[in-house]
Formats: structure tokens, C-alpha cells, sequence
């Protein structure tokens, strides 16, 4: 079974990447969830983007605020699929710093940013891709996707 990593670079980050969590379990996904600090913790930082391909990773979802080096140094590291979530965090001056710092990527490392503190979206794209070669989840994301057009409908009943 595709694992899904969720790391991030503090436990002040969790709140918001608790989102990618819930939905990953609610899609049957198995998550690995760590902290993992490109500035405080270099070393872990390397061995983790070095190694997760090597240990049932199949996506990794990184989150970080300020100067959110995270994403994309780990996506320097890894040939696993990175999801950037963009975190404004405590040190973070108004979540345009996390924005940029993920997304403007140099040629060659590609992260994909999703909006700021966007972690369900995160999940969700993660679950996609891994759904591209397994029918189950490709079929939980389906229902998933049926069940947002059906709260629209449902919400839209009793308005006139
Ligand atoms: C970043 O600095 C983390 O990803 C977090 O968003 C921010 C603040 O970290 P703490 O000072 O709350 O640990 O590296």
C-alpha cells in the first residue's frame, strides 16, 4: 500500500497540516507524519529526503511558514512527487514569505504550492496521484468528488 509522508517544520505548523491528515485517513491512505526543520535540523532534513523513496513513500506533502525552505529542499533531494503548503506561521509576515519561498521553484526541481495554509487540497492532490495506479483509491476520490457536488446541490435547495 502508497504511503503518504506528511512532514513539516515545526509542531506549530500541525494545526493547519492536521487538514492533510484527516483527509489522506479519511481516503484509506496510510500517512507517515513528522517533524522535520530544514533550518533546525538539517541532517534529518537530508536523511529523510535521501531515504523516503527507499521506505514506502510514494508523495510527500512538506509544510513550513516564514522562510520555507522545506519543500523545496527535500523535492532537491527526492525523486518522489513533493506537495509544498505554503504556512503563515508566527514568523511569517503576512504568508506572501511561505508563498514565495515554495512556489518559485528554480527549472528542475519542481514542488507543487498549494494555496496558503491549503493542506486539505494538499492531501487531496496527493491521493490523485497516487490514485493515477490504484483503482481503489482513484474510486475513493471519486465518491469524494461526488459528495462536494452533492453538498452544493443539497445547500442551494433552500434558498428561495
Ligand atoms: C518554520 O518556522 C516552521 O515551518 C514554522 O512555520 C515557523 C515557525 O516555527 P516555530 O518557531 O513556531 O517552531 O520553520
Amino acid at each position: 500500500m502508497s504511503k503518504v509522508a506528511v512532514i513539516m517544520g515545526s509542531k506549530s505548523d500541525l494545526p493547519v497540516m492536521q487538514d492533510a491528515i484527516d483527509i489522506l485517513k479519511a481516503l484509506n491512505i496510510d500517512v507517515y507524519v513528522d517533524i522535520v526543520s530544514a533550518h533546525r535540523t538539517p541532517e534529518k532534513m537530508f536523511d529523510f529526503g535521501m531515504h523516503a523513496h527507499t521506505r514506502g513513500i510514494s508523495v510527500i506533502i512538506a509544510g513550513a511558514g516564514g522562510a520555507a525552505h522545506l519543500p523545496g529542499m527535500v523535492a532537491s533531494l527526492s525523486p518522489l512527487p513533493v506537495i509544498g503548503v505554503p504556512v503563515k506561521s508566527s514568523n511569517s509576515i503576512d504568508g506572501w514569505d511561505s508563498v514565495l519561498s515554495i512556489l518559485q521553484m528554480p527549472g528542475g526541481v519542481p514542488v507543487a504550492t498549494v494555496a496558503l495554509n491549503g493542506a486539505k487540497n494538499a492531501g487531496i492532490l496527493a491521493a490523485q496521484i497516487i490514485g493515477a495506479s490504484n483503482q481503489n483509491v482513484q474510486d475513493a476520490i471519486i465518491t469524494y468528488k461526488e459528495g462536494l457536488k452533492t453538498k452544493v446541490i443539497e445547500s442551494s435547495k433552500d434558498l428561495n
